[in-house]
């Protein structure tokens, strides 16, 4: 039978990867995670090179989702020999060891690794990463395409989707200040309204990704550089305007004209998905409906958030 290792499977795309494949396929399903997994996850730090060529032989998957990385700018920026060790290194010890497997690979990169003056970015533009997070997942990329030949970067823009945590996703991030905001005599919340973003919906990526590797599965495999957005552009100050309303509270809410991050952030990368569209690929679950989903899941339901749960 058809075998996927989810690297990363304790994550916010990860989990929703997992999710799509045990609900929509009769795959076998191999989930790993670090430091929040569950007792159906197999403990691997992909930092340690040995450890993961070591999965690889046991498991001998067909395909590996790769989703573990540091994911944070401002982290990365502090710290970038570590993000490194995940963005890069790992990459390329993971690839290797696919490599030697016969195995596919599809690995998540980000809108990050473009300078956002020039959008929207084809696959084949050429990047220019503002901060180290985007540096690190451009030679994350790099590395993947280097050490095999059978596999694919999916680069992705800002993601949503079924939480365990305010803090597990940028959009949902906005909540407690949004909240905060509306109490009576609270200062109004800043809110960025320079950068135009494209919040994505996990379970959306999920969806392409069982997409992608059923081409895998029936040996057709896409390789190279593939992009997938949403395609409502909005900035952080429109999202929180929407939160708000799915809340039902009256924020306060000061829309922030120039940026304010202390890590640089590119203003509009609007990827374009021309490959994946052309190959019959995507699904985009409108932003008002999914964001009520995931705040009604994680209300009702704050250890899981999953919808239905
Ligand atoms: N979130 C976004 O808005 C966004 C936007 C564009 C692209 N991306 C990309 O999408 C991918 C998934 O992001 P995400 O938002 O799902 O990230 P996330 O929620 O922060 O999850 C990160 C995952 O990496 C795992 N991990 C961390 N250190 C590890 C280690 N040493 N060994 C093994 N696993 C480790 C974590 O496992 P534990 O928690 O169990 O330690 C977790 O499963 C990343 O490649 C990210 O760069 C994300």
């Amino acid at each position: 039978m058809f075998k996927v290792a989810v690297i990363g499977a304790s994550g916010l795309l990860g989990r929703a990867v997992v999710r799509e494949l045990a609900a929509a396929t009769p795959w076998q399903v191999v989930p790993t995670a670090f430091r929040h997994g569950g007792p159906q996850q197999t403990v691997l730090d992909v930092r340690d090179a040995q450890a993961v060529n070591a999965f690889v032989e046991c498991e001998a998957p067909d395909a590996i989702v790769l989703a573990a990385a540091e994911r944070r700018p401002d982290i990365c920026e502090h710290d970038p020999a570590a993000a490194r060790a995940l963005n890069v290194d790992a990459v390329r010890s993971i690839a290797t060891a696919a490599r030697q497997r016969g195995a596919w690979v599809l690995s998540i990169s980000t809108d990050y690794v473009f300078d956002g003056t020039q959008a929207p970015y084809r696959a084949g533009d050429t990047p220019n990463p503002l901060n180290a997070y985007g540096h690190s997942k451009l030679e994350g990329e790099r590395a993947l395409i280097e050490a095999s030949d059978n596999a694919l970067v999916l680069r992705l823009p800002l993601l949503y989707g079924p939480i365990v945590g305010w803090h597990e996703s940028a959009v949902t991030s906005l909540v407690p200040a949004i909240i905060a905001s509306a109490q009576p005599g609270a200062q109004a919340a800043p809110m960025d309204a320079w950068a135009t973003r494209y919040p994505t919906f996990t379970p959306d990526v999920a969806f392409v990704i069982r997409e992608l590797l059923l081409r895998c599965a029936d040996g057709e495999p896409v390789r190279g550089v593939a992009q997938w957005s949403g395609d409502e552009p909005m900035t952080k100050h429109d999202i929180a305007v929407q939160l708000a309303q799915a809340l039902g509270v009256e924020a306060r809410l000061l829309a922030q004209p120039t940026p304010t991050d202390a890590t640089p952030r590119p203003r509009d990368c609007h990827l374009d998905s021309g490959r994946l569209e052309a190959l019959g690929m995507g699904r985009r679950t409108p932003f008002d409906v999914a964001i009520r989903a995931v705040l009604d899941a994680f209300m009702q339901n704050p250890q899981n958030g999953e919808p239905n749960a």
